[in-house]
């Protein structure tokens, strides 16, 4: 057993606000692992923290076993970590080629390609990018701006990836894509961290799951444990061992795409964990 990234203690504060509340974890080499947890749980914070977007406030962060607390994103890019942005964060200038060609050229040292336009285009190829590669970045819409991220992560030659909500947005076919995909790229031997709110796509292709809510790690584990375990259910339902209310049931599925709540207190909505198509936030 071989752990990617750890985490031991790890905190972020913002001000006042403590966003993610010593989380200790490990990560590792070959899983799917799905971080989820009501929205303003801490999730992106937590990604954040360990991508070197944020340094901590307190705690550590391993990569293959060496400490690499605060490194800055560019120190992780070389040492093999990449990552999506849950608002993809595009060079609008650029057309797709060339912001895939930016991290083919400059990502993890060592990943010298003959022909690194040809490399660039199989990665747009590989992600299904439904334009010409040369299309402006300024001229994609959401949904094409996150398969370009994608492409660009990959591009870096990552041992781990970190997907932040890249499936909100799409549609039932394109999240059947991406389940494929996710698979696709773990099959290239990358260790995948993905936070979701689509459940059918973490059930479907997460082997393990970590669940935070108010910062902190509340489970973890295979998939199937975690989805019945009851301090989950009780953050996702708020109800997890009472009675069924009479009435009207429950609102349905959260709408792809939906925005998330700002607050660390944002309530979690009631769906439920697993259920089908389900979202849950
Ligand atoms: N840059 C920041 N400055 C101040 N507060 C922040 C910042 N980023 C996040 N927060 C706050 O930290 C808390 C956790 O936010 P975070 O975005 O990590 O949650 P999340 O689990 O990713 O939520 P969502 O599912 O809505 O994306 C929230 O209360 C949020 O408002
Ligand atoms: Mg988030």
């Amino acid at each position: 057993m071989k752990f990617v990234m750890e985490t031991v203690e790890l905190s972020k504060k913002f001000g006042e606000l403590t966003a993610v509340d010593g989380i200790s974890t490990t990560l590792e080499e070959g899983h799917i692992v799905g971080l989820i947890g009501p929205n303003g749980a801490g999730k992106s914070t937590f990604l954040n923290s360990m991508a070197g977007l944020f340094p901590p406030t307190s705690g550590k962060v391993f990569f293959e076993g060496k400490e690499c607390t605060g490194f800055t994103p560019q120190r992780m890019c070389h040492l093999g970590l990449a990552r999506t942005f849950q608002i993809p964060q595009p060079f609008p200038k650029m057309t797709a080629l060339e912001t895939v060609l930016v991290a083919t050229l400059f990502g993890r040292h060592g990943h010298a390609r003959e022909n690194p336009v040809e490399y660039a285009k199989s990665l747009l190829d590989f992600v299904e990018f439904p334009l010409p590669p040369k299309t402006a970045c300024e001229n994609l819409n959401t949904v094409q701006l996150k398969r370009l991220d994608l492409a660009r992560a990959l591009g870096s030659n990552p041992k781990m990836l970190f997907l932040d909500e890249l499936a909100a947005g799409l549609t039932e076919s394109e999240i059947l894509d991406m389940i494929v995909l996710t698979r696709k790229i773990r099959d290239r031997g990358i260790t995948i961290l993905m936070v979701e709110h689509i459940m059918k796509l973490i059930i479907t292709v997460c082997e393990y799951l970590i669940v935070i809510q108010f910062g902190r790690k509340i489970s973890e584990g295979r998939t199937e444990k975690v989805a019945q375990d009851p301090v989950v259910l009780e953050a996702y339902l708020g109800t997890a061992k009472k009675k069924e209310p009479e009435g009207p049931a429950p609102a349905g599925p959260e709408a792809p795409g939906s925005a998330p709540a700002a607050s660390n207190a944002a309530e979690p909505k009631p769906a439920g964990l697993g259920g089908g198509d389900g979202h849950v936030s």
